[in-house]
């Protein structure tokens, strides 16, 4: 299982470093062999971990040079950081990023040989409009994108159940896995409203083999018990 943290907006350097401490001890002290990630704001970021992934949750794609307010591969590389989230709604749709500039920055990261996070999902009115739709809003999601890169994640992420509490029913959920399954062999994550008490539940469902948690995944405690819950499904 892939268990990861999205912390988008949120927790100060100092937060992170103690948030860090708590669920590295527990990962190591339980014996994790699961892929346990975790994204904190630029402004955390430094050699946090041994045992758990720190991603950025977006950058610049260049190297370097005149992009003011971004941050881009030289100031990754300081931290060793090889992995990153693209395509999440809240950069799709408060941001403002298009699929072409979406698509241009997973081939640069690709290139660098990145394990990339790549976020998918409908707002409430695609879904309202039926499965073809929502499939169809999906499949324009991964134009550009290559779905057999070797260090792909995809998650998939319905825009209506971000910080919402509503999910979709488990059905719903195994239904587009399904069809993710069909087009990729990287590992699916689900995410939006995950928390504590249905972590469990979602991450036994059919092809899925992880959760991206927002909200509920700033308390340490809270995710430390989604990681065991991750880890008893293995084997
Ligand atoms: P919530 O878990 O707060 O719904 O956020 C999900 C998310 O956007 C993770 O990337």
């Amino acid at each position: 299982m892939i268990v990861c943290a999205n912390f988008k907006a949120n927790k100060t350097r100092q937060e992170t470093q103690a948030y860090m401490a708590v669920v590295e001890s527990f990962v190591s002290a339980n014996d994790i062999s699961d892929t346990i990630i975790v994204f904190p704001p630029y402004t955390a970021l430094e050699h946090l971990s041994r045992n758990v992934l720190i991603g950025v949750q977006n950058a610049y794609p260049v190297r370097n040079g005149a992009y003011t307010g971004e941050i881009a591969l030289e100031q990754l590389e300081e931290f060793d950081i090889k992995t990153i989230l693209i395509g999440h709604s809240e950069r799709r749709h408060i941001i403002g990023e298009t699929q072409e500039q979406i698509a241009a920055k997973f081939r640069f990261f690709a290139e660098q040989g990145f394990v990339i996070v790549y976020c998918v999902g409908e707002p409430l009115a695609i879904r309202e409009a039926g499965h073809d739709a929502l499939m169809d809003y999906i499949d324009k999601q991964f134009d550009g994108i290559d779905l057999n890169y070797s260090d792909l994640i995809i998650a998939y992420e319905p825009v209506w159940a971000i910080g919402t509490g509503l999910t979709p029913s488990n059905s719903d959920i195994e239904q587009v896995h399904r069809e993710l399954r069909s087009k990729t062999a990287a590992p699916l994550l689900y995410g939006g409203s995950v928390k504590t008490d249905n972590a469990g539940e979602i991450m036994a469902l059919e092809n899925v083999d992880g959760v991206l948690v927002g909200s509920a995944a700033l308390s340490a405690n809270d995710f430390c018990e989604m990681i065991v819950q991750a880890s008893e499904l293995n084997g």
